[in-house]
């Protein structure tokens, strides 16, 4: 299969392209599009046959259920039996966002592949025009997981679809960088209090100046039974192995100089402000103080490590508040848990 690239300029009305993506998408295709959070390969969440190649080309297990992407709050109606008064306000505040919410599915409108059998549903108007425009265009629900071969960071930029799905799908749309970086925040809404399953965009934080106290699952994707089973698989891991390493310049330059003399390349991505000539390649991804910069330019990051020869990754932790949250989750998958303290010991 030959993928195509069509670029969609915020100020070309482009319709063109959409158009050839919306025929493709209601005859059972597959296209990745732009979020704000990163681009995901949509296929129409109504359709059994389509939402299976999601899985095909993704390598996916298919266990793990899609989220929905929609192009109306009132569209909420449609999917979900019934809708909290909680999940109103949390649509009000942040919707279109980065934020899914899980509620109880009307049974037998969304493919069963989509939600696993699991009668729940993750529903989630996303903020990007290009996202939006296709949804309104299509008329119907998108479900779209980041579009990544499973296990790869998620993709931020087109370049990076194509990288990983390139002859596996009909058609990418270029809308350009993403803004945020990371994915949503996935919250299950069928539970009292709310519990958060996957911490995103959309910070803790926030959600309880809305709603008030919610509980945070996070911490339960390391125990046997994850509530969002995407969260058990590996994820985010480029060719090289990822370490964590403290925000320290000397515990760095040790643990670069360390590896050298063991005969390794190394790769480091880290803030702005500890960039060294030490190791062969750093990756600078913003100020340290700003997860949001970090969150914006970590997959790309670990995606140009792919590009490089290091046999390591070294990776600065940042404070798990807020945003950093988000980001220190996703780092910590990719890192699978390792932190450079251990590392002579278990690098061996
Ligand atoms: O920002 C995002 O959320 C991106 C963009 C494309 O919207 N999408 C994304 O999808 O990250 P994906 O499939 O890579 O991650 C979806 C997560 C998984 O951890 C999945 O297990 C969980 O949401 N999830 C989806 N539906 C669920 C449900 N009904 N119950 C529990 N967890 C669910
Ligand atoms: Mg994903």
């Amino acid at each position: 299969m030959n993928t195509r690239t069509l670029k969609v300029d915020k100020d070309v009305d482009n319709i063109d392209s959409y158009q050839q993506t919306v025929d493709c998408l209601r005859n059972g295709g597959l296209v990745a599009f732009p979020t704000e959070t990163v681009y995901g390969l949509g296929a129409l969440a109504t359709d059994p046959g389509a939402t299976k190649r999601i899985f095909e080309a993704k390598g996916r297990p298919s266990d793990n259920p899609l989220i929905v992407h929609i192009g109306t709050k009132e569209e909420v109606n449609e999917y979900a039996a019934e809708i909290p008064g909680s999940a109103l306000r949390l649509m009000e505040a942040f919707w279109p966002g980065p934020l899914t919410l899980i509620f109880n599915e009307k049974p037998g409108v969304i493919a069963e592949s989509v939600t696993v059998g699991r009668g729940t549903v993750g529903l989630r108007m996303p903020d990007h025009p290009v996202a939006l425009k296709l949804l309104r265009l299509l008329g119907g629900p998108l479900a779209a997981p980041s579009a990544n071969r499973s296990g790869k960071p998620s993709p931020t930029k087109a370049s990076h679809v194509a990288r990983d799905l390139d002859g596996r799908i009909p058609f990418i749309l270029d809308g350009g960088a993403t803004g945020v970086g990371v994915e949503s925040t996935v919250i299950d809404m069928t539970v009292t209090p709310p519990a958060i399953l996957r911490p995103g965009g959309v910070t803790a934080e926030m959600i309880e100046s809305v709603i008030g106290p919610v509980r945070s699952e996070i911490r339960v994707e390391e125990s046997e039974a994850p509530r969002a089973p995407g969260m058990k698989y590996m994820h985010y891991s480029p060719d090289a192995p990822v370490w964590l390493i403290e925000p320290n310049a000397k515990q760095i330059e040790q643990a670069v100089q360390d590896l050298m003399n063991e005969g390794k390349k190394v790769a480091v991505i880290g803030p702005d402000e500890l960039k060294t000539d030490k190791p062969s390649w750093y990756f600078a991804t913003g100020a340290y103080g700003d997860p949001h910069q970090l969150a914006a330019n970590l997959y790309d990051a670990l995606r140009n490590c792919d590009e490089t020869e290091a046999d390591v990754i070294l990776a600065v932790e940042v404070p798990s508040e807020g945003m950093g949250l988000a980001v220190m989750n996703r780092l910590k998958k990719a890192a699978d848990g390792k932190r450079f303290s251990n590392i002579k010991s278990d690098a061996q």
